[in-house]
Parts: C-alpha cells; structure tokens; sequence
C-alpha cells in the first residue's frame, strides 16, 4: 500500500445538523466483519464500522471523555519525562533523520482498540494527538482498527484524524517519513509493516512508537513453535538495525496505556544489511 488516501468522510453543514457519513461505493455493499485471517488471505479489504449505532449525545459524551483525557494527559509528569526523552539533542536528531528534507511525518495509528470502552486507547489516542500540537513536523493523523464504532470515527474525526476505509493490515510502505504509531498492536502486524518496508529507504524513513522489540527477541526462548517464529521474522531480523528506546511507565495510571511501548528507529546503512528474512 502506498498512500491510502481512502478515509471516512463525516458530513456535518451545521454543527447543530446530525452527522451524514459518506460512504464508499463499495463499503456500501460490504461489510468489514473481523475474522481469523491467513496470511495469504491479508489482501487489503475495504472497510466500514459494523456497529452503526450512534447518535448526539452519544458522540458529545465520547468528545468529552476523550477531552478529559487529552487533559490528564496533558498535564502529567509521564508525558513531561516522556518530552524532556523527545526533547534531547541526540533523540530529536533521531527524528530529523527520519524527516530529511520533508517539514513533517505523517501519522499512521494502527490498532487503537475502543475509545469508547477502555481508557488505555483513550490515553494512547491523547498521546498521539498532543505530540502533533506540540511538534509542527508531526503531520496528518490516519487511524484504522477493524473494531472502531460509527460513534468512535466521528468523534475522531471531529478530533481531527481520519479514520482509514481500507484494511491495510498494516503494510503501508513509507513512501515519504512516516511515525506509525501502534500501541500494544499484536506482533504480526508490526511484522507486516517492516516485510511492507524491507528496503533501506522504506525502513530510514520510519519512527515506529509500538511495544519493545528487544522483548519479543527475549521471549523467542520461551516458544519452542515455528508458527510464531515465523510471524515475527521481520521483528527479530530487525534486531541489529533497530535503536529502541523505552519510555517510563511508572506512574500508575499511565502503566496500562504504556507499558514495555516505546520508539524504533532504523538505521540501515547499505542494502547489503538488510538479508532477505525467509518467506
Ligand atoms: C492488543 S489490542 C490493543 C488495543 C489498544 N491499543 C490497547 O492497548 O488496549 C490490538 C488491536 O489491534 C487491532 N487490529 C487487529 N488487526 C488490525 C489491523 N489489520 N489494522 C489495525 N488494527 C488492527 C485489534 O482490533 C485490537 O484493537
């Protein structure tokens, strides 16, 4: 995948009308069920929420929680020691690497989970959209999980992200810089996006924010099954290309957002470093 440039569009002429959603032709005939998938069957698949209901109150309510939180967040020591780790010469070089010559890096949310049910999503969702109001080189916010509500889109939307109408199963490749920014995604799809940018231009143009990849190496020992092993090739090859920084989850309320998360940058000198990681 490119550039998805397919996101949900939420019509609202007068903030006192009810919201129209517009959607596309062929999200119209299909809906997106969520299924065990294989891994030849992950073609992109258009998508569209499967719960539809919503209505004002419901929405209002989610704006609100979800302001209460950008709010918490805003205002707590995890985010400032998280900043003060951002704002060090040595890691804001790490970011400007990855950005070039371009004035920003797009943000793609993969794996958000419910905002609307559980607050982890909630913070990790408050995470995202107050570094882009920090920092003027985050870009664009597209976000997709299979499980986000008609209810949930609209208020991301209203919020100022697009939410993607394509599964893409994580394989956009970074055609420009990119921050993917996938908390407590499962490993298959963090493994899909590096096999999408096994490349040394793809893989120097992404920030990854995602769960640490020095724990999956460490747990490798514990699964003696070649499936799993397998569904994290990508993720162990990257191992030596990889700078992984951890962030500091020891304040209570922020630890079940955050925990073992943190930021991968790659530093692939020569196509020569990158061996094929067997298919
Ligand atoms: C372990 S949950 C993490 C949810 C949330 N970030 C949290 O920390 O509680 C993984 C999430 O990935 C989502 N997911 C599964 N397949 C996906 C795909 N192809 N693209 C984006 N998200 C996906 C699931 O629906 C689920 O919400």
């Amino acid at each position: 995948m490119a550039a998805s440039a397919k996101t949900l569009i939420c019509e609202k002429a007068n903030p006192t009308e009810e919201w129209t959603i517009v959607l596309p032709r062929r999200g119209r005939q299909r809906r997106y069920l969520p299924k065990v998938i294989t891994p030849k069957q992950q073609e992109e698949q258009s998508w569209a929420p499967v719960d539809l209901e919503t209505n004002p109150e419901r929405e209002l309510k989610l704006m609100q929680k979800m302001q209460l939180c950008i709010q918490k967040l805003e205002n707590s020591p995890f985010f400032h020691t998280l900043l003060d780790q951002i704002l060090t010469p040595e890691n804001l070089d790490r970011f400007f690497k990855v950005l070039g010559e371009e004035l920003n890096m797009q943000m793609v949310i993969y794996g958000l989970g419910s905002i609307e049910s559980f607050e982890p999503p909630r913070l990790q969702l408050s995470l995202a959209i107050v570094l882009k109001r920090k920092f003027s080189w985050i870009g664009d916010i597209e976000v997709f999980d299979p499980i986000i509500s008609l209810t949930e889109a609209r208020v991301l939307e209203a919020l100022g992200c697009s939410v993607l109408l394509v599964n893409e199963h994580g394989r956009r490749q970074a055609l420009r810089p990119m921050l993917f920014f996938m908390p407590h995604c499962e490993a298959e799809l963090y493994d899909n996006l590096l096999h999408a940018n096994w490349r040394v231009d793809l893989l120097n143009r992404i920030v990854l924010f995602g769960n640490s990849f020095e724990a999956y190496e460490q747990q490798m020992s514990m699964f003696r099954n070649s499936t799993v092993a397998d569904s994290r090739k990508h993720i162990l090859a990257s191992r030596r290309l990889t700078k992984e920084l951890g962030i500091n989850t020891s304040s209570d309320d922020f630890f079940r957002a955050f925990h073992g998360s943190g930021w991968h940058f790659f530093t692939v000198g020569h196509e020569a470093d990158l061996h094929p990681v067997g298919v």
